[in-house]
C-alpha cells in the first residue's frame, strides 16, 4: 500500500512524503479498508510535529479520517456476534493511520455511508457532525425557537452546527472572517451573518435579538455554539437562562472567564469533549448517531466538503493540511485517493 508515514516529527506538513509500505494484515477482530477520500483535521498537523496530545510511538502513519470500501471483515469478534459490515460495503471512519490507500480499523470505528453520500462527504463526518450534534442536542438541548449563535460557522464544526441548530427549528446568527465564509454560512441554512472580526459584534447580536424577539429573548440568543474561543465576548450578548458551549480554542487561546456575567445572566457554560465519548459514554454514541442519520434521511444535514480547490492523490495531503492550516478553506477539506494512487500502487504488494 502507499501511506505518508512519520518516522520523525517534522516541522510542517511541506516535509511529509509518500511511501510503499507492506499493506497491514488485519488481526481477527479487524476490518481491511479500501480508502478513497481522506478528511483533514487541525490536529493533524500537530500530530506531524510532535505537539498533539496523542503520539504514537514513532513510525506511525498520518491522519485520522477516511471513507472507503470493505475488503475483508473480521472473523472473530470479542462480541461474538457476526459482523456489522461485508466485503464490498462502503464505509467511513475514525482511527490513526487514515492517509494511506488502506487502513485497519475496529467496528467501532466505522460507520455506513449515508445512501447518495459520496466517498469525499462522508470522509468529512466521523468528527464534525457528532461533536456538533452532540453539543446543541446532547448537551444544550437546543429546542424549536431557540436563536443559536454558531462561531466560526464556515469551519468544520460550525457548518454541522448551523445545520443541526436549523434541523432543529432554531434560528441561527452566523459568525465568520470573510464575505466569502458569511456566504458559505447563510447557503447551509445561516438566517443571519455577522463579521466576528469587527470587536463590536457583540452589540450587532444584541441589535438583531432586541429587534426580532419578545421578552427576556429580546436581550440575546439563547445559546452560544464556540469552537474558537470566545465565551467572554459572547456573555454580552446571551438571553437568561442561555448555554453556553465549549467546543475549542481554534484562536489558540485558551480562555479565563469573568463569572460574574454567568450569574447575573442565570446561563450555563457547557463544555463537550466527544472523543472521550467512547471511552466514558458509550450509549450515547450510537443515538448521536441515529440523530444525524435521521436528519440526512430528512435531507436536513448535506456534506460540507470544501468545493473552492480540489485535491486528488496521497501527494496532495500536504498540500492540504497547508490550505487548512492558512485559515482560507470552509468546511472539511478533503483529499481524494482512489484512482491516480491505485495507479501507483500497481507493483506493490497488496
Ligand atoms: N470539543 C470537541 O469534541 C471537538 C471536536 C472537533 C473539533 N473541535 C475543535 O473545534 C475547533 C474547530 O474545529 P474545525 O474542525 O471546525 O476547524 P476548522 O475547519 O479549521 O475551522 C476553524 C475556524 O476557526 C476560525 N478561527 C478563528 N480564529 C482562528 C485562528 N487564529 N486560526 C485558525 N482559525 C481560526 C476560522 O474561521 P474564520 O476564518 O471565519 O474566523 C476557521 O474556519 C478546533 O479547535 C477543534 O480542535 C473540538
Amino acid at each position: 500500500m502507499r501511506a505518508i508515514q512519520v518516522t520523525q516529527y517534522v516541522k510542517g506538513p511541506h516535509e511529509l512524503k509518500v511511501t510503499t509500505l507492506p499493506t497491514p494484515l488485519p488481526s481477527p477482530d479487524e476490518y481491511l479498508i479500501k480508502i478513497h477520500s481522506v478528511g483533514t483535521n487541525f490536529f493533524d498537523i500537530l500530530q506531524v510535529q510532535g505537539k498533539y496530545q496523542h503520539q504514537p510511538p514513532l513510525p506511525w502513519i498520518s491522519g485520522m479520517e477516511f471513507a472507503g470500501t470493505v475488503l475483508s471483515t473480521p472473523t472473530a469478534s470479542k462480541s461474538n456476534l457476526s459482523p456489522r459490515f461485508k466485503v464490498g460495503d462502503r464505509v467511513f471512519g475514525g482511527t490513526q493511520g487514515a492517509y494511506a490507500t488502506h487502513i485497519l480499523a475496529e467496528e467501532g470505528a466505522l460507520l455506513p455511508i449515508p445512501e447518495g453520500w459520496s466517498f469525499e462527504d462522508a470522509a468529512g463526518l466521523f468528527v464534525t457532525a457528532p461533536t456538533s450534534y452532540g453539543g446543541l442536542v446532547t448537551r444544550a438541548n437546543v429546542q424549536k425557537g431557540d436563536w443559536v449563535l454558531v462561531h466560526a460557522a464556515a469551519g468544520g464544526v460550525g457548518l454541522a452546527a448551523v445545520q443541526i441548530a436549523k434541523a432543529k427549528g432554531a434560528t441561527v446568527i452566523a459568525t465568520a472572517g470573510t464575505q466569502r465564509k458569511r456566504e458559505i454560512a447563510k447557503a447551509f441554512g445561516a438566517d443571519y451573518t455577522i463579521d466576528y472580526g469587527d470587536a463590536k459584534w457583540p452589540d450587532a447580536v444584541k441589535k438583531l435579538c432586541a429587534e426580532n424577539r419578545t421578552g427576556n429573548s429580546k436581550a440575546g440568543v439563547d445559546i452560544v455554539y464556540d469552537p474558537v474561543g470566545m465565551i467572554d465576548q459572547s456573555l454580552k450578548c446571551v438571553a437568561w437562562n442561555a448555554r453556553l458551549l465549549v467546543i475549542g480554542f481554534a484562536a489558540g487561546k485558551i480562555e479565563k472567564v469573568g463569572l460574574n456575567r454567568v450569574l447575573l445572566k442565570n446561563v450555563s457554560i457547557v463544555g463537550l469533549h466527544w472523543g472521550q465519548y467512547r471511552n466514558f459514554e458509550q450509549e450515547t454514541v450510537a443515538g448521536v448517531w441515529d440523530g444525524i442519520f435521521d436528519l440526512v434521511r430528512q435531507g436536513k444535514f448535506r456534506g460540507t466538503s470544501f468545493k473552492d480547490e480540489s485535491f486528488v492523490g496521497l501527494e496532495s495531503v500536504p498540500k492540504a493540511l497547508h490550505a487548512l492550516g492558512s485559515r482560507g478553506t470552509w468546511g472539511k477539506v478533503v483529499v481524494n485517493i482512489a484512482d491516480g494512487d491505485d495507479a501507483l500502487e500497481k507493483g506493490s504488494k497488496l
